[in-house]
């Protein structure tokens, strides 16, 4: 019984928005134990920080269960300036500010989510993904690039606007661990933004370097409908990208699909993938109505191929599901919420595929040097 074991134990306590223990962010201040007493200080990043409620509970319940301690006292605080800036640079691993941490040399995988068609489910498939990979233990954050029609933070069922540390912008976590940053979380009301490119290419740097993402496995970014200058500007500041189109199976759909795919080429992205979704809805019993034809997606990656020269997978086929619906419009992602559904098996088999994809490694330096 000691200072030394609610210092472990609060080791144990991780702020939700930086997802690192409180010791680690030096967010602990005094600690003392005085008989059976223990008193707490902690020092929050910012002043009305939203997690401060649960930071406060998770804190007391961790220093309540160490030995010899029955009464725990929490003081919150705020941190000096200093002691803000000593943070951002440990949080940045000593990289100056505005450091794109996804260029050529990120060990992060990257893949761009794409249709041609508006309306295919992309948006819901890419929620759906990063929460299958989220819950098999990977670090995965997710930007909604639809600068437009964002619908990604309503899709994982999140309200909270980031918390800013001065000019660095914690990413709201979605309920199974998937950090999240959508143009809709900073818009004072829901009014349409006009933007043009070179305001949409800032936004989108300010969403890869101004964002404190931590070191992710899988970065997500769910591309707006067709093409342009998202994608363009989503080349040049995501180098090792590769991109995964959502098709339907209607032929007319593929053919825009394949376009959008083939711009990805242009860019110098490869394609991972092609995702066929809407594949058939499934009847009372068991057979397959396919109510948007067949062969879209096997002839979107075919075509593909074709163009690109390379290998390119049909990677999955999404079935029709009410409880995807439902779950995309109630904030609850299908893999979470009805993982029974033949729609969640489909996403989370394709999960797998994206966690097995390889680095792609063009251009990195193989750190051999001639003797
Ligand atoms: N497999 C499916 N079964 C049933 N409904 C689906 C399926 N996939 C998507 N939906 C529903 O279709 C609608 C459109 O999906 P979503 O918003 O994901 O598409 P999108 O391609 O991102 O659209 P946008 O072009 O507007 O960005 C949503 O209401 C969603 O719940
Ligand atoms: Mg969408």
């Amino acid at each position: 019984m000691s200072v030394d074991a609610i210092n472990r134990a609060l080791a144990t306590v991780i702020d939700p928005e930086l997802r690192l223990p409180l010791t680690e962010l030096d967010m602990v201040g005094e600690v003392s134990l005085v008989g059976r007493e223990a008193s707490v200080q902690i020092k929050l990043t910012v002043v009305g920080c939203p997690a401060s409620a649960r930071i406060e509970r998770e804190t007391r319940e961790a220093v309540l269960k160490v030995d010899g301690v029955d009464s725990a006292k929490v003081t919150l605080s705020v941190m000096t300036q200093t002691e803000r800036e000593a943070l951002k640079i440990k949080l940045r691993n000593g990289k100056p500010p505005r450091f794109n941490p996804f260029g050529k040399d990120s060990l992060t995988r990257v893949f761009l989510i794409g249709s041609g068609k508006g309306g295919v489910g992309k948006s819901s498939v890419t929620a759906n993904i990063a929460t299958a990979l989220a819950l098999n233990g990977h670090r995965v954050g997710l930007v909604d690039a639809d600068i437009f029609g964002f619908s990604i933070p309503g899709q994982l069922g999140l309200t909270d606007r980031p918390t800013r540390v001065d000019e660095m912008i914690l990413p709201p976590v979605s309920a199974s661990g998937v950090k999240v940053i959508s143009i809709g979380m900073f818009l004072e009301d829901s009014k349409p933004v006009a933007w043009r490119g070179p305001m949409l290419h800032r936004a989108i740097e300010q969403f890869l370097c101004d964002v404190f993402w931590g070191d992710l496995d899988f970065l997500l970014v769910d591309l707006p409908p067709g093409t342009g200058d998202v994608a363009i500007s989503l080349g040049q500041l995501l180098p090792t990208a590769k991109t995964v189109v959502v098709t339907t199976p209607q032929i007319a759909a593929a053919e825009v699909a394949e376009r959008s795919g083939s711009v990805g080429l242009q860019t110098g992205q490869p394609v991972f993938g092609v995702i066929e979704n809407m594949s058939w809805l499934i009847q009372p019993d068991g057979s397959k109505l396919e109510l948007f034809g067949a062969g879209g997606g096997a002839s979107v990656a075919q075509r593909l191929a074709d163009i690109s020269g390379q290998r390119v997978e049909l990677i999955g086929q999404i079935p029709m599901s009410i409880a995807l619906r439902e779950g995309s419009d109630a904030g609850k992602p299908i893999v979470v919420s009805n993982v029974a559904d033949p729609a969640a098996s489909a996403i989370m088999e394709i999960a797998k595929k994206f966690a097995a994809a390889k680095i792609g490694l063009a251009g990195k330096p193989l750190g051999i040097s001639p003797s």
